[in-house]
């Protein structure tokens, strides 16, 4: 896979990361593990890094620390093929309910101690709060990183959905070494704001939903399942739905017509923005591995690029990527 540096002075990581966020449930419930999909699970991050991967994703939120559990059975003898990236922050009552997000300097240090025994590593390589509220210190929070960064605890900076303001404030403190932040022909907010800044300076973008949460890779095809978390984002229901439903057709209409599938079209577009950009892909199984990997091999042309602009003019997806009151609590 092509190699990509990850901002001005970090890493070189081949462009195609993996996401682990859906290998874990919402709510694990104790004691009743599904140990198929587990094992299939840590399978998949094995497979992915055997073939190159080196980026992966996640967060002690995901699944409660259910998902740094899997990757600590994952990563045993595979350790050094890894780049870690890990989100901390968001809170969770034992039932599951989002207890809103602390980013407080011991949290991050109480947080980062007990991502370091879940995932039995000497060191997290990038570790970021999953979002940090507009009203909120981002200095005291950066320094803290900076703290275990010296402590040699983590290796570099990251942050997650910040605005460009926020990661001046951020940059100022402490080298900010990426920004995962969503970028997809159906969510390009990151134009507008947060890319200027990041590109100024030097900062790495880890590009997340790169198929807009599995829409653009076409597999949807109607009404989700009653126990799908995205049921709770507008883009995927009602008239909303039907109609996003129907610029996907077209898209993956346009990438067969190129011999690829829709998720290789849609994670090589977001690769075209920029050489400062690496791409997750989710992915909880074994058999999306090929597949997805090729997508680093693609180029676009200018006219592929031009194409793709007209079918996903703006309006042309509808529905916000998140359910207002969680926005409404992350920002708070
Ligand atoms: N920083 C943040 O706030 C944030 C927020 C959300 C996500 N993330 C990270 O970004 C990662 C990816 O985001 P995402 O999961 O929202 O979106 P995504 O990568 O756009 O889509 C993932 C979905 O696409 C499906 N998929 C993948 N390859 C496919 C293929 N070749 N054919 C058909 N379906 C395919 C996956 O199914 P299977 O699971 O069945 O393989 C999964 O349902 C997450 O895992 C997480 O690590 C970060």
């Amino acid at each position: 896979m092509k190699l990509r540096r990850l901002g001005k002075n970090g890493p070189e990581l081949p462009a195609l990361g993996l996401g682990c966020m859906g290998m874990s449930p919402l709510r694990p419930q104790p004691g009743r593990h599904d140990a198929a999909k587990d094992a299939e699970s840590v399978a998949t991050i094995q497979a992915a890094l055997d073939a190159g991967v080196r980026l992966v994703n996640t967060g002690d939120f995901y699944g409660m620390g259910h998902n740094e559990l899997l990757l600590r059975e994952a990563l045993r003898g595979r350790r050094d093929k890894a780049f870690l990236s890990v989100k901390f922050g968001m809170m969770v009552a034992p039932g599951g309910q989002p207890l809103g997000v602390d980013v407080s300097p011991r949290a991050v240090k109480n947080f980062c101690s007990y991502s370091l025994q879940r995932l039995d590593v000497e060191a997290i390589d990038l570790y970021q709060p999953g979002r940090i509220p507009a009203s909120a210190p981002i200095e005291e929070t950066v320094g803290a990183i900076a703290e275990l960064i010296k402590e040699g605890k983590v290796r570099h900076l990251g942050l997650s959905e910040v605005t460009g303001a926020q990661l001046r404030r951020a940059h100022a403190v402490h080298p900010v070494t990426a920004v995962e932040i969503e970028y997809s022909l159906a969510g390009r907010a990151i134009e507008r704001d947060l890319l200027p800044v990041a590109r100024e300076l030097g900062v790495g973008i880890v590009a997340y939903s790169v198929a807009a949460q599995g829409l653009l890779t076409g597999a949807i095809k109607g009404p989700l399942p009653a126990h799908d978390v995205r049921n709770w984002t507008p883009r995927f229901h009602g008239e909303a739905l039907t109609k996003n439903l129907e610029v996907v057709a077209k898209f993956a209409a346009f990438a067969a017509s190129k011999g690829w599938t829709p998720t290789q079209l849609a994670a090589a577009w977001v690769l075209a923005q920029g050489e400062d950009i690496v791409a997750l892909v989710g992915m909880s199984n074994r058999n999306r591995i090929a597949e997805n990997i090729a997508a680093g091999a693609i180029e676009l042309s200018a006219d592929d690029l031009a194409a793709l602009d007209r079918m996903f003019a703006p309006g042309a997806v509808v529905g916000d990527r998140y359910a207002p009151q969680i926005l409404q609590m992350w920002r708070s």
